[in-house]
């Protein structure tokens, strides 16, 4: 018998890609996602991928009673992966209680049903927001974590701290926070693929928006940072790699035979690239060229970060293989997928 995952947040970015990977490592997939930011049709590109459509249940984790239902029914998962989650930055400061309530109440819900209905494992997505700006780089997992800047930095930090207080209070239960550095590129065949829904905000999709005529020119915040070219430096993940590591993580919950543990792990390259490298990267990788201008600085930006990646490296036996030529590679395939399929996706893209 196949053992059954539940992930949430399934037909999002990194879910649908982690879908496909454990599928591909011969779990059941069970997905629950309100669409709230990603859309059905995903599924179809999961299928395509594996083969096999993961069974969805369209609803709201906060529903509490209907989430009761569901675990009722499916009492038999060995794992959770969650993901489902507001995740914008910006929007989090203007509606901090929107964010609050979402990504609190749902892991709120998941961690008491676990209990009630004695499903042990949890996989939580966490953020390397939760260092701030570190002092010292790279940033490991015993670096300080740092006053959030964000409510939605702060959802991630106070989800860390409701996963650590539970499972001191419940036995059986155990858990791995993976912090993610960013996440990037798209699945290799290009049919799934990061999907943001109007005006992109991170770096990778706004340039492939920009690489294919949706947006006039890509704006390169700041260039005045105390770095080699002054753009700010990040730890980019190839999306896929990232996927691995989770199933990496449930499998490792499920040999473990401690009854309760907590673990965090940083998942990243360990090598930081500059708004600038990224940029040259996915011009020789694509041969396209881009049109960018330096702008101001964006509020509430870090200046560099990149991971210590030593504790998942030797502890999960795992490791990210594929470089920034590769993420950027992939994610204008999936941009061009996406072009190729303008009925049905330009509409997304267009405000
Ligand atoms: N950038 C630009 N132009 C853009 C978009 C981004 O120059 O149009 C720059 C940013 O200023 C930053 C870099 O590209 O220097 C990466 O920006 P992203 O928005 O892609 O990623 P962030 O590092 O800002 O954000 C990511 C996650 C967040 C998380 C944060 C923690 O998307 O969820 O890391 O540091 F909170």
């Amino acid at each position: 018998m196949k053992k059954k995952i539940l992930v949430t947040g399934g037909t999002g970015y990194i879910g649908s890609h982690t879908a496909v990977e454990l599928i591909n490592s011969g779990f059941e997939v069970l997905i629950i996602d309100n669409l709230s930011n990603s859309r059905e049709d995903v599924l179809e590109g999961v299928e395509q991928i594996t083969g096999v459509r993961p069974a969805f249940y369209n609803f709201d984790l906060c529903d509490l009673s209907r989430l009761d239902d569901f675990f009722r029914e499916h009492s038999d998962m060995a794992a959770i992966i969650h993901f489902a989650a507001y995740k914008a930055v910006g929007e989090s400061v203007e509606k901090p209680l929107l964010y609050y309530r979402n990504n609190l109440v749902s892991l709120i819900n998941l961690l008491e049903l676990m209990g009630k209905y004695h499903v042990p494992n949890m996989v939580f997505s966490s953020s390397c927001t939760v260092y701030g700006q570190p002092e010292k780089l790279p940033v490991s997992e015993q670096s300080p974590i740092l006053p959030a800047e964000s409510p939605y930095g702060n959802t991630k930090q106070i989800s860390e701290e409701i996963i650590r207080d539970t499972l001191k209070a419940v036995n059986e239960l155990r858990a791995i926070s993976l912090r993610y550095f960013n996440p990037v590129g798209a699945h290799d065949s290009g049919l799934i693929g990061e999907l943001p829904l109007g005006v992109p905000n991170n770096l990778v999709p706004f340039i492939t928006q920009t690489a294919a005529g949706l947006r006039d020119e890509l704006s390169v915040f700041g260039d005045d940072y105390d770095t080699p070219d002054g753009t700010a430096i990040r730890d980019y993940i190839h999306v896929v790699d990232l996927a691995k590591a989770h199933v990496i993580a449930v499998e490792r919950m499920l040999k473990n035979k401690q009854k309760s543990s907590c673990e965090v792990f940083n998942l990243g390259t360990g090598n930081g690239y500059s708004v600038l490298e990224v940029i040259k990267a996915f011009e020789s990788s694509t041969g396209v060229k881009l049109k960018y201008k330096i702008v101001g600085r964006r509020a509430g930006d870090v200046e560099k970060v990149w991971a210590d990646t030593t504790f998942a490296n030797k502890e999960l036996g795992w490791k990210a293989a594929r470089d920034i030529n590769n993420m950027m590679a992939t994610a204008w395939k999936w941009q061009q997928y996406l072009m190729a399929n303008k009925d049905r996706y330009l509409v997304l893209s267009q405000e």
